[in-house]
């Protein structure tokens, strides 16, 4: 008798032991996708006045990013059917698509929400084409006039320029004649241009490392948010092979969505530890 209870009551916790191993939830624990968009922004950060932020902001920083994801996406689809590029002439230049090429490439950058460290701030989400190039929201443009970063909702002090034509304007020089300085990029023309001898190329070298725009904590981290952007064909097709072939830490990922300024960071502006020859890659990137 004894014995029979025993083997049931074993009969019994093998059974639910069995059921445990099976079940649907244990088995989704264990194939529990690598979580693959970083956590929302932390508690959002608001040292501003009673009615600086406006009631919207959340809603309408979320259809801002849809119209962004929905541009990317129509781009990521022209630079698919664009036809291969044939290099030609010493030194090589891309025949006949070539400004096709590069102009598509510009504009999957442009539009690029992942280039942040919550993948949620594009160039884009500051400069959209049906507001000239300006701010998106309407209500942004009549409160805090600046745009909020990746980092909700750490925002700058002034309003984003209208830039269609900034990349003519000349590199920053006195005029004698006028006696005022011509040219330059930004409100104050302080992207001179000088070193690179174009203001606006100076200029778009900020934005993905300040803190109140798209906040990455240091500058490789646009390499590597770009070898596994889904344009990283093309990127490599106008650069050339080998120009993404960079190895970086197991943490680089944890340092790219932790926005600039964090404390983890102290003063450090290349947390990320690269060989010397990578960091003058993802420099060149
Ligand atoms: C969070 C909002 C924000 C984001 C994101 C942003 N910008 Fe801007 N942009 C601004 C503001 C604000 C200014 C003017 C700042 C100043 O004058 O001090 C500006 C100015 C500029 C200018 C100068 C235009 C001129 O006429 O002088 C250019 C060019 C520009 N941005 C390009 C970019 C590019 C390229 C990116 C992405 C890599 C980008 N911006 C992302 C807010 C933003």
């Amino acid at each position: 008798m004894k014995r029979t209870v025993l083997l049931i009551t074993s009969a019994v916790w093998l059974l639910i032991l069995v059921a445990f191993l099976l079940s649907p939830s244990s088995a989704k624990e264990k194939e529990k996708p690598k979580e693959e968009k970083p956590e929302p922004s932390p508690t959002a950060y608001n040292p501003y006045p009673p009615g600086i932020l406006p009631a919207d902001l959340d809603s309408e920083l979320m259809r801002v990013q849809r119209e962004i994801q929905g541009i990317e996406d129509a781009t990521l689809v022209q630079a698919k059917a664009l036809p291969p590029l044939t290099f030609t002439t010493n030194p090589p230049i891309i025949h006949l698509n070539g400004y096709q090429a590069v102009e598509t490439l510009g504009k999957l950058f442009q539009y690029d929400l992942k280039m942040s460290p919550f993948e949620n701030t594009a160039c884009a989400s500051c400069h959209m084409p049906y507001a000239a190039f300006s701010g998106p929201i309407p209500s942004v443009n009549l409160t805090m006039i600046a745009y909020p970063g990746s980092f909700h909702f750490r925002a700058g002090k002034r309003t984003a320029q209208r830039y269609p034509y900034s990349p003519d304007f000349p590199v920053m020089e006195y005029d004698t004649v006028q006696a005022a300085f011509i040219g330059g990029n930004f409100w104050d023309g302080r992207a001179t241009g000088y070193i690179l001898q174009s203001p606006d190329a100076h200029q778009a070298q900020g934005p993905p490392v300040d803190t109140q725009e798209m906040a990455f904590p240091d500058t490789a981290c646009i390499a590597f948010r770009l070898q596994t952007a889904p344009y990283r064909f093309l990127f490599e097709e106008i650069f050339g092979e080998g120009s993404l072939d960079i190895k970086f830490p197991e943490d680089t990922e944890d340092i790219c969505e932790t926005p600039g300024g964090a404390a983890v960071f102290g003063t450090s502006v290349t947390p990320i530890k690269l060989n010397p020859s990578d960091r003058v890659r993802a420099t060149e990137v």
